[in-house]
């Protein structure tokens, strides 16, 4: 990174989900599948479902709330927010400006981030150079979906993979001293996009009676091409900023990889070299929450006592588009 930007730390980090649960039993009710199918397949046992009327932004301020108490600031010394959704509350306003006005940050300025389940390493980066550049002394990253807007709940291929949550994180100046962010890689690959995309709803296929009845306003996948793409990705970037910071997998301490499948996460954490102990998988109690896994993550593992200042953090993800990206960190907290 350029020697004359800010370093930028972690000052806050804090998640949400919906209190409903939703089961793989729960599951077996709506579609033909199994419990052991399901978890012998993605790891997946329970996933957490908004209610009626709940959108990305009533997660996302619920989450961001808690970063900024933890960051020990107020909404109003935010000059920045990223908000990486693919379940906006609404194609416009942004989500970023809905929850502009539900945390009264009055001098925050944002956007959101459609990057799929990269969204929150893409939101992460994009505030965290407005802190490094000094535009901002404060800024607010968030990864928030409600995916269960757009899942169709007769498709076995896909219902039974994704769930809702938020995570947020504030990003601060650090100083010499501090722990603090090192590096960022990502990349996108749009031939991917027909691969995990939702058909309908955009400029390219507006909302019609036709795209409801063939039921296009929902995600569609092509799963094994995503999964052998997220494996083969995720080595490759981790790989790629670990070697150009002069560090061996061997030296990171957690591995916080995008939790869509537990077969991914393994796979790509072998091929690194990573033992389990350095891994963090919890989409057992969340499934694919799309921008808000990494946070949730990173939450857990300070729950388990897994985090602690200094550690060397690897985050990654692969997502629609296709998007890839990773982030290699000094853990602040
Ligand atoms: C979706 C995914 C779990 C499917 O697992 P898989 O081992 O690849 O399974 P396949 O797609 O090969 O399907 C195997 C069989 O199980 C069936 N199947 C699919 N979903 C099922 C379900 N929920 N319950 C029972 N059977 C199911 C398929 O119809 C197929 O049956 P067939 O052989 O008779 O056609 C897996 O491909 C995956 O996780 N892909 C990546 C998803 C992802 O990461 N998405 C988000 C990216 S950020």
């Amino acid at each position: 990174m350029v020697k004359s930007l800010r370093r930028v730390k972690i000052a806050g980090l804090s998640t949400y989900v919906p209190p409903k649960v939703l089961t793989n039993a729960d599951l077996e009710t709506l579609v033909d599948t199994t419990n052991e199918w399901i978890l012998q397949r993605t790891g997946i046992k329970e996933r957490h479902i908004v209610g009626p009327g709940v959108a990305t932004s009533d997660l996302a301020k619920e989450a961001a709330c808690g970063a900024i108490r933890q960051a020990g600031i107020t909404a109003a010394d935010l000059g920045f927010i990223a908000v990486g959704t693919t379940t906006p509350d609404t194609i416009f306003p942004s989500t970023a400006c809905l929850l502009q006005h539900k945390l009264a940050a009055s001098h925050a300025w944002g956007f959101d981030v459609g990057a799929a389940c990269s969204g929150f390493v893409y939101a992460f980066t994009t505030a965290m150079q407005m802190v490094a550049t000094g535009s901002t002394d404060h800024a607010l990253a968030v990864g928030a979906d409600v995916m269960s807007s757009i899942i169709d709940y007769t498709d076995r291929a896909t219902c039974v993979l994704f769930g809702d949550g938020a995570g947020a994180v504030v990003l601060a100046a650090a100083d010499d001293t501090e722990p603090a962010v090192i590096d960022f890689a990502h990349e996108i690959d749009g031939s991917g996009g027909p691969a995990l995309c939702m058909p309908a709803g955009g400029s390219r296929m507006p909302a019609s009676h036709e795209t409801v009845d063939k039921r296009l306003h929902y995600v569609k996948q092509d799963g094994a091409t995503v999964f052998k793409f997220a494996v083969r990705k995720t080595e490759e970037i981790c790989r790629r900023i670990l070697e150009r910071n002069h560090f061996d997998p061997s030296q990171v301490d957690l591995f916080v990889s995008h939790q869509a499948n537990r077969r991914i996460i393994t796979a790509a954490a072998d091929r690194l070299g990573l033992p389990e102990s350095k891994v963090i998988i919890n989409l057992e109690m969340y499934g694919n929450t799309t921008a808000a896994t990494i946070p949730l993550a990173l939450a857990d593992a300070i729950r388990q006592g897994r985090l602690k200042k200094g550690d060397l953090v690897l985050l990654a993800s692969v997502g629609a588009g296709f998007t890839v990206g990773a982030v290699l960190l000094r853990w602040s907290l």
